[in-house]
């Protein structure tokens, strides 16, 4: 069930936009894993899946293969404060559109591998961070990646943080075992049909004891 209500996020990106994010898809396909950016209908989605939270509290909120931009928007259109906000994306052309669209926002040009050490520069700590959106392509990175990124996302999270992720892919992109052994709950929280092409959005938060086995 969605968290709050989220106003719909109007259709936005400029043909420029477009461009860049065609670029960085013709020049690394399998990491861009789209061929456009996301629309508006998957970014509500998306924000609808916020903790009430977040939008409120002085909490810290990541953003993990941002692209062109389309979720740092709504974030920011949802309530989240730019200086909250921590956007990582590993595409230097794409990294150069975020620094130019969104400049009070704090943007690193890096693999969300390394989220760890890129939040433990900002003075984000552990178990602070109320929501993680995601736009990786999770479902074409290999299984090691996948491991550390939703591993490092789970360090991060509050007790009652969630991180957000769609897919392409019929089933959970967080791979089940990999879900299990973090303590990690799943909800499928709806399809964008009118995306390009239609996603499926899911949410995870800690299960008890997954926030129970991270304190110890
Ligand atoms: C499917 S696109 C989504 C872009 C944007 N969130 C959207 O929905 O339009 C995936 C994005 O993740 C970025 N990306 C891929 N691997 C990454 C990594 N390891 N670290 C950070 N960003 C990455 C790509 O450059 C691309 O911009």
């Amino acid at each position: 069930m969605p968290s709050f209500p989220s106003a719909p996020v109007r259709d936005a990106g400029t043909a420029a936009q477009w461009r860049a994010f065609l670029r960085a898809w013709i020049s690394d396909p399998l990491r861009t894993a789209a061929m456009s950016p996301s629309g508006a209908q998957l970014a509500t989605m998306m924000m609808a899946q916020l903790p009430e939270g977040v939008r409120h509290a002085a909490y810290p909120v990541i953003e993990l293969g941002a692209g062109t931009g389309v979720f740092t928007e709504a974030l920011l259109a949802a309530g989240v404060a730019p200086e909250r906000l921590l956007v990582v994306e590993l595409n230097r052309g794409l990294h150069g559109i975020l620094r130019r669209r969104f400049p009070h926002v704090q943007i690193e040009c890096a693999d969300a591998c390394r989220l760890l050490e890129l939040t433990a520069r900002r003075g984000i700590a552990p178990g602070s961070v109320g929501a993680i959106v995601s736009g990786l392509g999770l479902l074409s990175m290999p299984r090691a990646v996948v491991a550390r990124v939703i591993e490092s996302s789970v360090q991060l999270l509050r007790a009652d943080g969630r991180l957000i992720q769609f897919t392409y892919g019929p089933l959970s992109p967080v791979p089940r075992a990999l879900g299990a052994r973090l303590g990690l709950a799943s909800r499928r929280c709806g399809m964008a049909w009118r995306n390009m092409p239609p996603a499926t959005v899911y949410s995870y938060g800690l299960t008890a004891p997954g926030a129970a086995r991270r304190a110890g």
